[in-house]
């Protein structure tokens, strides 16, 4: 652990963080412009965040960036969302592998648009031999959905008597999560003062810690984070056992 980390009051680093970035809308309509306006200042939040994570030594780092769900919204707004991710995706390439950053999705990427799928699979390719962090961008990404692919994949192998029904486990299960070999977050952050899960990581998120701030996404950087480091580093996280137990390990 280096020192800067220790001086701020984080003396055990969580290995993977995942990230509800939310509140973009409302910050931009505290400021009486349009909510597209909050989403871009939301993408300078992103690249301060990757930036702090791969700084510091953070492994996995996973961002909810669209759900299933926000394909609901007005058209326009996600067409705004759906541009400033492929000008995000194009400019970062670089910074990505300067910094031996693995990018990969998460979430049903064959619903977005044929350019955006396109830049965001070069990516993935391009940095796909990189080994300091891996960063997870949850796009046209639902837990329920998640899970039911899983749930099919190992349903039609056990119909093709390649898997034996009595063998399945947690472990089969988690190979057909879109976060298949990685491991659980550590720490959920949600930002915007809303405390919910939204179909984000139902399955991955069973042991995290939780962290919830009244930060909106776009005033979230790395001061914000540290704060959630820090609660982090001073939770007890006791897996079913006694307080007892895990002092005498
Ligand atoms: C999060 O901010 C970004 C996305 C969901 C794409 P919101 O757009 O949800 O912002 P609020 O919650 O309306 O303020
Ligand atoms: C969750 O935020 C999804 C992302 C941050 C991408 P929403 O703003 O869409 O969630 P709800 O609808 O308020 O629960
Ligand atoms: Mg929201």
């Amino acid at each position: 652990m280096d020192n800067s980390l220790a001086e701020a009051g984080i003396d055990l680093l969580p290995t993977h963080v995942a990230i509800i970035m939310d509140g973009n809308g409302r910050w931009a309509e505290e400021r009486k412009k349009p909510r597209l306006f909050g989403h871009k200042a939301g993408v300078d939040s992103v690249k301060n965040t990757v930036e702090t994570a791969r700084e510091i030594g953070i492994r996995h780092l996973t961002l909810y960036a669209f759900s299933t769900e926000n394909w609901r919204r007005p058209t326009l707004e996600v067409k705004g969302l759906m541009s400033l991710l492929k000008t995000y995706l194009k400019k970062e390439l670089a910074n990505l592998q300067k910094n031996d950053i693995r990018l990969c999705c998460l979430g049903q990427r064959e619903k977005l648009p044929d350019d955006v799928r396109k830049v965001l699979e070069k990516v993935i390719d391009e940095t796909a031999g990189n080994t300091t962090m891996t960063l997870n961008l949850a796009l046209s990404y639902g837990s329920r959905d998640e899970m039911l692919l899983s749930i099919k994949e190992i349903a039609s192998r056990c119909v093709a008597g390649d898997i034996d029904p009595n063998s399945i486990d947690e472990k089969i299960f988690e190979d057909y999560l879109y976060t298949s070999g990685q491991p659980d977050p550590d720490l959920m952050i949600r930002t915007s003062g809303e405390q919910r899960l939204s179909n984000f990581m139902l399955w991955q998120l069973s042991y995290a810690e939780l962290y919830f701030t009244d930060t909106k996404w776009p005033d979230f950087r790395r001061d914000q984070f540290f704060h959630a480091l820090r609660t982090y580093s001073n939770r007890q996280r006791r897996f079913g056992k006694t307080g007892a137990q895990l002092r005498q390990e």
